[in-house]
């Protein structure tokens, strides 16, 4: 990425008036059903592979467009050799930069042959992926590809006049993307090439408008934008919405063995936080990472309070990783470690951005660290969840296997000081009065156990992580909100979606501090929250505090997987974050689609009103709350303690 990527974002242009009739025709469709009706289904992404967040490789952070076959070779090589392939290190993708043109008598994509030598099957127009795909399947390893929305790939947007392996031609043969040749690019890179992967950017559908610099110069052909990146108002949500659906459609059609995954890349622009979740495996949260602390923490905060937006099959994608550069170099290494140990906690998909040629033993032991990677990794899907925060220092919690005695705990620095660290039993959700255990989990060393409270020194930028064991408060099952895995919030309740106030805002990397400083596009404020409102506050009603619950806006339905357990229980009702103090609320809990408990409607001040549900042979419940109003100002509300017991 360079400088222009910033300053031609300040100039989107006007996005389109008219869509094509496909477009509007899916937008409309999708919003023909009762969205707060219990269906008994599980509405997020469930096919292609990801019950776990993919691991792997990407050359973009390694090499950027100067990518070769060679080189993406050596550090496949290394993940295997290194045993990191099998630590669970599979996925080998290609960014941008592999194409040569697309070829203008049958549209076909050609590739650069240039940097892939095996690609040249059959003379310079006749080029094939299979020989590398071949090449990476021996291995034992998994192959992923790049493409765009659009007609125009990133690069071609933002990259500079030194930017190399651009594709080349004329104006038509340079249309790389897939606008317009999905039926044709899907299966070409999937049945024909044999890729596994495939991350689909947006960059085509946001930057050749009319306006462009690249459009009027006649260079690129003008497409109009279905993303503002600095309005959301001006960006078509649907439309972006309906042409990554299409791409999903054509991906399971060309895979049917269902053995892909679906990467969405469009920077939690769009609010793709309330439907990425639903339409591919990847959603990547927030703009490009850059090797630098504060971009870091930027990226960490547009998905570490989204840990309900997260499920096997579906997660949060706050970047690919960038251990080895800059900040997180070999000289670096606590902040390399505190980068990893976030991702492992957020289940972010491992996938490591070096040259692994280059890579020092310190820093490969951080990509091998076994018990961060089966943190990641672990079968139950739930992404850590805050479970104290401040701007100085977080603390993250999160389940891990099915004994809920146990669960892995982070102590995160974000400064570039040393800070005193008092962990609580109370932030492990365990009885005060019982000990707690503490495997650290860089060194394997136990900590003396302590009961009520510990305090710990933390280095600038350390982040410590434990494996905990401990007596929960909660002896006969477990809050919703530490199964974040199982828990959709299928509609959100969000009228307006707003930018999230709480991302790190840092000055930016391209543009430096020209203009007006960069904005965060991800619009996650209001989503539905773990142990906090919708607004990130404690859950509250009329003055109870809840140290658990779900927080979430009015005209909602959360899904909740039901394994083994016999009963839900929650206490419920307005939360007294809420600005809209007026309207009723109704809570409603359906079992595999039948009502199985109701509230009275309920208004802030309200006490909360206990419900339970008997779960005998049921699969699935459903969360709704309903005010029957459709005010953008919608009223806060709290599921309080929430729980599924045995
Ligand atoms: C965008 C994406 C990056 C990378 C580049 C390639 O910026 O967000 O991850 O794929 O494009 O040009």
């Amino acid at each position: 990425m360079t400088p222009a990527f910033h300053r031609l974002a300040r100039h989107a242009a006007p996005m389109a008036l008219a869509l094509s009739l496909a477009l509007t025709a899916a937008a409309r469709a999708e919003t023909a059903a009762d969205p707060l009706a219990a269906t008994g289904k599980w509405s997020a992404y469930s096919e292609g592979r990801a019950a776990t967040p993919p691991m792997g490789w990407s050359s973009w952070n390694a090499f950027g467009t100067d990518l070769t076959e060679a080189r993406v070779l050596d550090s496949a090589r290394i993940i295997v050799e290194s045993g990191l392939a099998a630590k669970g290190y599979r996925y080998i993708n290609i960014d941008d930069g592999w194409w040569l043109k697309r070829r203008q008598s049958d549209g076909r994509m050609q590739i650069r042959t240039k940097l892939f030598p095996s690609a040249a099957v059959g003379g310079p127009e006749e080029t094939s992926f299979r020989p590398f795909t071949d090449r990476i399947h021996q291995m034992g390893l998994k192959a992923g590809i790049y493409s765009d929305l659009g007609r125009n790939a990133c690069s071609q947007a933002y990259g500079g006049p030194n930017t190399p392996n651009l594709p080349e031609g004329t104006v038509q043969e340079r249309e790389v993307g897939l606008y317009g040749h999905i039926e044709q690019d899907i299966p070409l890179y999937f049945k024909e090439w044999g890729f596994d992967f495939i991350k689909v950017d947006g960059c085509g559908v946001r930057a050749f408008g009319a306006d462009s610099e690249r459009v009027k110069a006649g260079t690129y052909r003008e497409l109009p934008p279905l993303i503002d990146f600095q309005s959301i108002s001006r960006t078509n949500i649907p439309a972006v919405k309906a042409l990554y659906k299409q791409i999903g459609s054509s991906l399971k059609a060309s895979n049917p063995d269902g053995d892909y995954v679906f990467s969405l890349c469009a920077w939690g622009s769009a609010d793709v936080r309330a439907w990425g979740k639903d339409v591919g495996n990847l959603s990547r949260t927030s703009d490009d990472l850059t090797p630098s602390w504060s971009r870091m923490l930027s990226n960490f905060d547009s998905a570490a309070t989204r840990a309900l937006y997260a499920h096997p099959g579906s997660w949060n994608d706050p970047d690919m990783l960038f251990i080895g550069h800059g900040e997180f170099d070999a000289q670096h290494l606590v902040q390399a470690r505190s980068h990893f140990a976030l991702w492992a906690m957020i289940n972010a998909p491992l996938l490591i951005g070096y040259d692994l040629k280059q890579a020092t033993p310190e820093l490969m032991q951080i990509f091998g660290n076994e018990a961060l990677i089966a943190l990641n990794q672990d079968a139950g899907g739930h992404q850590a969840v805050l479970t104290y925060d401040s701007d100085d220092i977080q603390i993250l919690i999160k389940t891990v296997g099915a004994d809920p005695t146990r669960k892995a705990v982070a102590l995160f620095n974000r400064t570039a000081e040393g800070k005193e660290v008092i962990l609580t039993a109370e932030h492990l959700k365990y009885l005060a009065n019982q000990p707690v255990t503490l495997r650290d989990l860089w060194t394997q060393a136990d900590q003396t156990p302590f009961t009520g409270e510990a305090k710990f020194q933390l280095e600038p930028h350390q982040t410590l992580i434990f494996m905990a064991s401990g007596t929960p408060v909660l002896s006969n099952g477990q809050y919703l909100s530490d199964l974040p895995g199982r828990v959709n919030p299928a509609v959100d309740g969000v009228v307006v979606p707003q930018a999230d106030p709480f991302i790190y805002r840092m000055k930016s990397p391209w543009n430096g501090t020209r203009g007006r400083g960069d904005i965060p596009a991800y619009t996650g404020w209001g989503g539905a929250q773990a142990d906090a409102s919708p607004y990130g506050r404690p859950l509250q009603i009329a003055g109870k505090a809840f140290r658990s619950g779900i927080g979430i806006l009015a005209n909602s339905r959360l899904e909740v997987r039901v394994q083994s357990e016999r009963r839900f229980e929650a206490k419920v009702g307005v939360d007294d974050s809420t600005l809209n103090t007026t309207e009723a609320v109704t809570f409603a809990v359906y079992g595999d689609g039948k009502l199985l408990a109701k509230s009275q409607p309920l208004r802030f001040g309200q006490a909360p009103q206990a419900l339970s549900a008997d779960l005998k042979g049921v699969r699935l419940i459903e969360l709704v709350a309903t005010s029957g109003s459709k005010s953008a100002n919608a009223v806060a509300v709290t599921w309080g303690d929430a729980a599924l017991l045995k």
